[in-house]
């Protein structure tokens, strides 16, 4: 079984590691944005992984399924998506798209991280909260591979209820936020020493550096890597001001 993900503070990748390591394959791992995404599609059953974003897909997770669909057809997926508090149905908005590709959707597990945001002063946890919530974490993931090992797939996210959940809990409210890419990272000039990290790490490379500085450009998945890596904390999306950085490792190490 191969895995390709979506991963901006790394709790996707911890999550797709670690249930690969648990189910004892010997598959690959690979990001979206990787070169090696091809070798990793070539297996029959695949696993898709990334955060949930306002109950949706991440919008680079959406044009990836679109702009590979005659890969699908046939392929058994397992789809994966972590989350701050509620996904909904956030399995299920890829599970629909792949479907209809012509894919056989295996099961869905959708999992509990902490917040990725962290220009959200109403976002930011305890260091010890978060610690506890990646331990009940990697728990449902030990328990999630017992299961799939007896050939007994988790099918979170995919039922109608769920998607119900999703669509009037958060979706419908927020539909604007999903539907593309976006401008609206903010990097300020004064802080930015033009380390060109950001623009190293974006899975899209929505970002140059012009004369020394981060300059960003509209294609932007909301993934808020170049965010919570920035050594000189010059970045914001959803907020004016951040309050944190986190990241899995850091979360982890708590
Ligand atoms: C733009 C954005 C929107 C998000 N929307 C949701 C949401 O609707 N529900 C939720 O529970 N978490 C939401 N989150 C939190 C992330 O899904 C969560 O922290 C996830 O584990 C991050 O995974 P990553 O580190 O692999 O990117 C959102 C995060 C971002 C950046
Ligand atoms: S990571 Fe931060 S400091 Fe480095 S180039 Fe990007 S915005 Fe500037
Ligand atoms: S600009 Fe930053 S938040 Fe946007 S996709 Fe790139 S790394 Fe992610």
């Amino acid at each position: 079984m191969n895995a390709v993900y979506l991963s901006g503070s790394g709790n996707t990748k911890h999550i797709v590691t670690l249930l690969l390591n648990e189910l004892g394959t010997n598959g690959i791992s690979v990001p979206v944005e990787s070169e090696d995404v091809k070798k990793a599609l070539e297996g029959d059953e695949i696993i898709l992984a990334y955060p949930t974003m306002f109950s949706n897909i991440p919008y680079l997770v959406r044009d990836f399924i679109i702009s590979h669909e005659s890969v699908w057809k046939g392929k058994k997926i397992f789809l994966i998506t972590t989350m701050g508090l509620f996904a909904g149905d956030g399995t299920g908005c890829a599970a629909r798209l792949l479907k209809k590709y012509g894919a056989e959707i295996t099961g869905g597990l959708q999992i509990v991280m902490p917040d990725s945001i962290g220009d959200s002063k109403a976002l930011k946890k305890s260091k010890e909260h978060n610690k506890a919530v990646i331990e009940k974490a990697d728990q449902r993931v030990f328990e999630a591979a017992k299961k799939i090992r007896e050939g007994i797939y988790p099918q979170e996210g995919l039922s109608f209820a769920a998607h119900l959940a999703g669509l009037f809990g958060q979706r419908l409210w927020f539909y604007n936020k999903t539907t593309g890419y976006t401008n609206k990272v903010k990097i300020d000039p004064a802080k930015c020493i033009g380390c060109g990290i950001c623009a190293k790490d974006c899975p899209t490379q929505n970002i140059k550096i012009e004369n020394g500085k981060a300059v960003a450009s509209a294609k932007c998945t909301m993934c808020y890597r170049c965010i919570n890596h920035c050594p000189k904390q010059a970045m914001t999306l959803l907020g004016k001001k951040l309050y944190e950085q986190p990241t899995y490792e850091k979360n982890s190490l708590a």
